[in-house]
């Protein structure tokens, strides 16, 4: 187990992943489309604005709850979901959701996961969201849905900017497959990482579980997550699906990957409950617009008629302070909780939510607020 105590930020904790795990896996989770150049944009893209504090408050107690799809969360940063994450520490989504119930935050299990949604309810007792793709097979959705409902989870959440599979490089120079499987640049990855190649062989192998079902029996070829979405992603979903899915669903119900104010205008129109404003962390368009800056415009045409979730590029606390800043409900991470896991499994996970949530309240602080409510467009230039 690594040492976290000596960890001071999320960058810490990158850098122990790249230690512990084989090149393919850190490749997949650090990596992004063409040439990569959103996945270090999303973070710039909050460098470009400056908060602006105000002094003389009091500010001995600081309230960091708020609301998001239909729970009271500690702190307005949460989960997002991220795909076969049980390959970064056998643990996976277990250890992941066990930790955001753990600090009080909402957890998102992907669609592509490695656990499936019975077995994340099972354990984790907080908020949690199960995030679709449509398939192909039509009937899989309902299938989700039913599940979720059965299952007592809180909300859904629908990824839309996955009409065709993003050109991810790094996946195609060294492989990555569910279950592993080597190629001739990976081999060496994995080589040099014993301690990953021991922990999968001694733990049961990481399948896509909530679909697992779907794929026939006996076959056990390791699929490329792009070869699996160019194979069963469904590229002709619309509109109509969207509204079919919330009426179907019955309960808060959040649109993830949203980037212009005309797209999270038809969310709304159609009865979302959140609009997340992603561009998938840089993994689908590249040269898209970062979530920061796709912020103001979509905040402009429909704040105060939904949530509002920054996702994509949070390093730091005065990051989602400067996203609240510019109309935000809260934000969301993926790659820093993986970082996390891959260095020290919910540990790992959680040393990640208390950094980020020490960097919130201690910028509240700094910026003179008690509350999120108190976070205000006066707070950055
Ligand atoms: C899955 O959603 C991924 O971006 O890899």
């Amino acid at each position: 187990m690594a040492n976290l105590d000596k960890v001071l930020n999320i960058e810490d904790l990158r850098k122990i992943a790249r230690k512990k795990l084989p090149k393919p896996l850190f490749n997949y989770i650090d990596g992004g489309a063409d040439d990569e150049t959103n996945v270090c944009g999303n973070t710039h893209a909050f460098d470009s604005a400056r908060l602006v504090p105000e002094y003389l408050v009091d500010v001995a107690k600081i309230d960091t709850t708020t609301k998001v799809l239909g729970r009271e969360i500690s702190m307005p940063l949460f989960l997002a979901p991220t795909g076969m994450t049980r390959l970064f520490h056998h643990d996976g989504e277990t250890a992941v959701s066990k930790a955001a119930a753990a600090a009080g935050t909402y957890y998102s299990l992907s669609t592509v996961g490695a656990t499936s949604i019975e077995d994340v309810a099972a354990v984790c007792d907080g908020p949690k969201s199960f995030q679709i793709y449509v398939m192909k097979d039509r009937g899989i959705t309902r299938e989700f849905i039913q599940r979720c409902k059965d299952a007592n989870y809180d909300s859904l959440m629908l990824t839309v900017d996955i009409p065709v599979a993003g050109n991810r490089e790094r996946e195609l120079r060294y492989g990555f497959s569910m279950p592993p499987k080597l190629n001739l640049a990976g081999i060496a990855g994995f080589a040099a990482r014993p301690g990953w190649v021991y922990r999968a062989l001694t733990h049961p192998k990481a399948i896509l579980a909530n679909v697992a079902h779907k794929i026939p029996e006996g076959s056990s070829q390791s699929t490329s997550l792009i070869e699996y979405i160019a194979s069963q992603f469904d590229p002709s979903v619309t509109w109509d699906d969207l509204e079919w899915m919330i009426s179907e669903w019955g309960g808060p119900f959040a649109i993830k990957g949203i980037l212009s104010a005309s797209d999270a205008r038809k969310a709304v129109d159609r009865g979302v409950t959140a609009v997340m404003v992603s561009n998938h962390g840089g993994r689908q368009l590249d040269g898209a617009l970062s979530a920061f800056d796709a912020l103001h415009p979509i905040v402009d045409e429909v704040g105060g008629e939904c949530e509002i979730i920054c996702d994509g590029g949070i390093r730091r606390g005065t990051h989602v302070l400067k996203a609240l800043a510019s109309g935000a409900t809260a934000c969301s991470m993926g790659r820093p909780y993986l970082f996390g896991l891959a260095a020290g499994g919910q540990e790992g996970v959680s040393k990640v939510i208390e950094l980020l949530r020490a960097e919130i309240v201690r910028g509240m602080g700094l910026i003179g607020c008690r509350s999120i409510s108190e976070i205000g467009s006066k707070h950055i230039a």
